[in-house]
């Protein structure tokens, strides 16, 4: 019989690298020709921001944000671990990887039989030449893709990758699942999102250019409404929910990202949004996260949290609250990260 467990995870990339290259991203944006000449050095910062770079420029914060984030991916794992699913279905955002100038889909699922990966070079493991072979699941796949496009939901699927064998957001959320490397046994469904919208092929999904060519690139058409990808995460749910199988539903991202905060200046996230939304979602206002506008996501720089949208109108459509949330804040480590986790 059908059950279902939904989860929350970040899947933020320096995760994977050493502490001491943890706000390579911040020494990024101070690099910015239009940077206030008052943020260029931390004298000029708030004074929680430069208290997190401290006199090492981050790197003992690293210690401490990765300690916070590894203690939640090891909790998530052991939920998994207690639900054994069938398969992982992992909403996740494409940045510039499959979705590229050659097709923008809304959304996609990977209907791949199975997927090979490595992790990043100089990473955290150790690992040099390690490939991660996980399964995917095409018959869930194409169960899911039928149904969705039946419910009036026009579903983009693929057989094999576009450009890129599999997106940072389904990869990352292994290697964090599986950061104690103990080994990854369950099938993925990789679902991903379109989140960049404006920003996918003019930003290539990821840090603002600022060399005359990416300052002066035309915005492309927007993302997904939210509300919309809200519902599709409701029918997700509903047709899993009388499928033959146990999933677990993950959404794979962190949140308002410092890089697409213009008001901060790319330097740190929107963490007010970010908490106004953890609240919502922690006391199951479902209303409140459907309702989010697509502009208020652009201007808090939170185009990620549209994975999260899904998990939302799953958990609605389940009519589930969360049991367990944690949200970890920070100045100079790019992204706020939330963590959920909701058996059945
Ligand atoms: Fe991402």
């Amino acid at each position: 019989m059908a059950e279902i467990l939904a989860l929350g995870i970040s899947h933020y990339p320096p995760l994977s690298g050493k502490d001491d290259r943890m706000a390579g991203i911040l020494k990024r944006m101070l690099r910015n020709p239009d940077l206030p000449e008052h943020l260029r050095t931390p004298s000029g910062w708030p004074a929680e921001m430069r208290a997190e770079w401290g006199i090492d420029e981050g790197t003992a914060s690293a210690a401490r944000h990765r300690s916070a984030l590894v203690g939640w991916m090891e909790k998530t794992r052991a939920a998994l671990d207690d639900f054994n699913p069938d398969f992982v279905l992992i909403w996740g955002d494409d940045q510039y990887e499959n979705f590229r100038e050659d097709i923008i889909p809304p959304y996609c699922i990977s209907a791949y039989e199975k997927f090979a990966f490595s992790p990043p070079v100089d990473n955290v493991w150790g690992e040099t030449d390690k490939t991660y072979e996980v399964p995917g699941h095409r018959a869930a796949a194409k169960l899911l893709a039928t149904r969705l496009l039946e419910a009036g939901f026009d579903t983009a699927y693929a057989y094999k990758p576009l450009h890129h064998e599999l997106g940072h957001a389904f990869t990352n959320a292994v290697f964090y699942l599986d950061y104690a490397r103990r080994g990854f046994p369950y099938p993925i469904v990789p679902f991903a999102v379109n989140c960049y919208g404006r920003k996918v092929v003019s930003q290539r999904g990821g840090v603002p250019r600022f060399d005359t060519a990416g300052a002066a690139a035309e915005l492309d058409p927007p993302a997904p409404a939210p509300w919309r990808l809200f519902d599709l995460g409701a029918a997700t749910a509903r047709i899993l929910a009388e499928s033959p199988y146990r999933v677990a539903l993950l959404a794979s991202s962190g949140w308002s990202h410092a890089f697409l905060t213009g008001k901060n200046h790319f330097l740190w996230p929107d963490t007010p949004a970010d908490r106004a939304m953890y609240e919502a979602l922690r006391s199951a206002n479902y209303k409140a996260w459907r309702g989010y506008s697509g502009q208020s996501v652009e201007d808090s720089g939170q185009q990620e949290i549209l994975n999260w949208m899904c998990l939302a109108g799953a958990l609605s459509a389940l009519d589930r609250a969360p049991k367990e949330t944690g949200f970890v804040d920070t100045w100079i480590f790019n992204s706020s990260k939330a963590f959920l986790i909701a058996p059945p």
